[in-house]
C-alpha cells in the first residue's frame, strides 16, 4: 500500500455574514470563501496495526483525540469498518505553516487532506459530494477546504458553489503568536450582542443567502477588481472580536494605513489580512505594519489566492 503526501491550504473569508440561527444550534451564514497558498503538508503512512497515530510540528496542535485529523481518520474507520479491517491503521504527519485557531481553517485543511488522502490509501473512490458530506460531519469549514479555490458558502457554511478560480491576488497576514479566538466564543458572544436582529423567517434567510451570488462582491470577483473587492471586504464577527481584542483592532487600523487595497480580519481571527495588488506591494504593506507595530509577537505571511484546494503533493512509494 502506498503512503501519500498532501497539500492542504489556508482560507480566507472575504465576506462572513451572520444571518440568523439554526435548530442545530449553529448560525445560518453567507460566506465568500478564498484560498490561499499558505499550506500544511499531510503525510499518511499505513501502518500494519490497526491504530491511528497523529504527529505535528506544532506545540498546540494536540497528537491525540483530540485532533480534526484524528477525527478524520477515526470517522473513516468508522464509514468503512471492513476496509480498515483489510488495511489497518495510518499514520498522520503534520507539517503545520498555517498558524493555529486564527481563523484560516488549519485544523480544517488538515482533517479534509485526511479525508482525500485514507480515500485514496483504501482505494475507496468516493466522490466529492460524498467526501464534502463526510467532512460536514466533523466541521462547518471542511467541504469548503476540499474543493478549494473561491467559493460561496451557505447553511453553516457547509454548502459550497465555486465561482470561477481567481488566483490573481495577495495577502499580508498578521496575527499576533500567543493570541487564539475560539470560533465557538465568538459565534456564541454575537449571538448574545446581536440574537435580536436574526432573519428567524425562511424565505428571508433563502433571500439573504442568494443576495451573496447575485452581490457586488462576487461582480466585483469575476471582474477581478481589486479596488471594489477591497472596499467590499465584510466580516460580522469583527463586532465582537474588535472591541474586546485591542490588538486586533490596532493591527487592523495599521493595516488600512497603508495603501493596501482593502483589509479584514478572517473568519473569527485574530488573523487580519490586507487585501494587495502584487507581491510587492504585500511586501510594502508588510514591511510599514512591522514598522508601526514593531511587537515581536507579531507574526506576518504574505500569500497569494489559490485557485485549489487539498491537492497531492507527491505519490511516495
Ligand atoms: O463547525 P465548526 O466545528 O468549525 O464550528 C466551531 C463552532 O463555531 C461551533 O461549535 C459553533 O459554536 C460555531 N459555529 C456556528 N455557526 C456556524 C459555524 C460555526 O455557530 N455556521
Amino acid at each position: 500500500m502506498r503512503s501519500y503526501s498532501l497539500i492542504a491550504p489556508a482560507k480566507i473569508n472575504l465576506h462572513l455574514e451572520i444571518l440568523g440561527d439554526r435548530v442545530d444550534g449553529y448560525h445560518e451564514l453567507a460566506m465568500l470563501m478564498q484560498s490561499i497558498d499558505l499550506a500544511d503538508t499531510i503525510d499518511l503512512h499505513p501502518l500494519s496495526t490497526d491504530i491511528i497515530r497523529v504527529h505535528c510540528n506544532h506545540p498546540l496542535v494536540p497528537p491525540d483525540k483530540g485532533n480534526l485529523a484524528y477525527k478524520a481518520a477515526q470517522l473513516m474507520v468508522e464509514e468503512f469498518p471492513e476496509v480498515f479491517a483489510r488495511f489497518g491503521g495510518v499514520e498522520i504527519t503534520i507539517n503545520k505553516q498555517i498558524p493555529v485557531a486564527a481563523g484560516l481553517a488549519g485544523g480544517s485543511t488538515d482533517a479534509a487532506a485526511v479525508l482525500v488522502g485514507l480515500d485514496m490509501m483504501w482505494q475507496l473512490g468516493l466522490t466529492r459530494p460524498e467526501l464534502q458530506e463526510l467532512g460536514a460531519k466533523l466541521g462547518s469549514d471542511i467541504p469548503f477546504c476540499l474543493t478549494g479555490g473561491t467559493a460561496i458558502a451557505t447553511g453553516r457554511g457547509e454548502e459550497i458553489d465555486s465561482l470561477l478560480g481567481i488566483d490573481s491576488f495577495y495577502v499580508v497576514l498578521g496575527k499576533y503568536r500567543r493570541l487564539t479566538i475560539s470560533t465557538a466564543w465568538a459565534y456564541q458572544t454575537y449571538r448574545t450582542q446581536f440574537g435580536h436582529s436574526y432573519v428567524r423567517n425562511a424565505e428571508r434567510l433563502a433571500s439573504s443567502a442568494a443576495r451573496v451570488h447575485s452581490g457586488p462582491l462576487v461582480k466585483a470577483m469575476i471582474n477581478k477588481d481589486g479596488v471594489q473587492i477591497g472596499q467590499l471586504l465584510h466580516n460580522d464577527l469583527e463586532k465582537v472580536v474588535l472591541p474586546t481584542t485591542p490588538q486586533v483592532a490596532q493591527l487592523k487600523e495599521a493595516f488600512q494605513n497603508t495603501g493596501a487595497l482593502g483589509t479584514m480580519m478572517s473568519g473569527s481571527g485574530p488573523t487580519v489580512f490586507a487585501l494587495c495588488e502584487s507581491e510587492a506591494q504585500a511586501l510594502e504593506v508588510q514591511h510599514q505594519v512591522r514598522v508601526a507595530i514593531p511587537d515581536p509577537d507579531l507574526d506576518f505571511w504574505v500569500s497569494k489566492f489559490s485557485n485549489q484546494g487539498i491537492q497531492l503533493a507527491s505519490p511516495v512509494s
